[in-house]
């Protein structure tokens, strides 16, 4: 069963600020999907993301077109888009080599079109909230990371 966490509604330097902090409780091999509607902010939530772990977030676009872009930093960040993926198994064979070396941290956004594949995986939700915000939901199927998470965002 997975656990949730509401994280609650955040403007965008909250949400920055949040996904800095959610990037100290990653471990290499994470994969985080990312899930909400256009505009929602899964971008924005990687460039925090890349500065927390030392990356150059300046350097964090959409993947929509490169499928998957690469950032260095402190753990290698493997972004990618799985909207424009039509078969859902495609994402992982593009990604089998690095996930089975552990090469890094994996973020996907439109994560819930390849949930399937990727069972442990952290799973942030964003909806729309007031205009100015965005509502983050973070859900995992692996009790133990969630309670890993949660210790880790209080203590930070
Ligand atoms: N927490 C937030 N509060 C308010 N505005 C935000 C927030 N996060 C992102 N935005 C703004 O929303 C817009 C879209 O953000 P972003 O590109 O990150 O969304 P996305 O979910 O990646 O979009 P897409 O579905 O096209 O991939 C940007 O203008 C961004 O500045
Ligand atoms: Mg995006």
């Amino acid at each position: 069963m997975n656990r949730v966490f509401e994280i609650g509604a955040l403007n965008i330097e909250e949400m920055l600020e949040f996904a800095e902090k959610f990037s100290k409780c990653l471990s290499i091999g994470d994969v985080i999907l990312l899930t909400g509607p256009l505009g929602s902010g899964k971008t924005t939530f990687t460039k925090g993301v890349v500065k927390g772990l030392g990356g150059d977030e300046r350097l964090v676009t959409s993947p929509t077109y490169t499928l998957v872009n690469i950032y260095n930093a402190y753990k290698t960040v493997f972004h990618v888009d799985a909207y424009r993926i039509q078969n859902s198994e495609d994402i992982f064979y593009l990604l089998e080599g690095e996930l089975e070396d552990d090469e890094g941290i994996f973020i996907i956004e439109w994560g819930n079109l390849v949930e399937d594949n990727f069972e442990g995986a952290i799973k942030i939700y964003f909806d729309y909230d007031e205009f100015d915000s965005r509502r983050l939901k973070l859900e995992c199927g692996v009790e133990a990371k969630v309670e890993q998470i949660r210790r880790c965002l209080n203590n930070g």
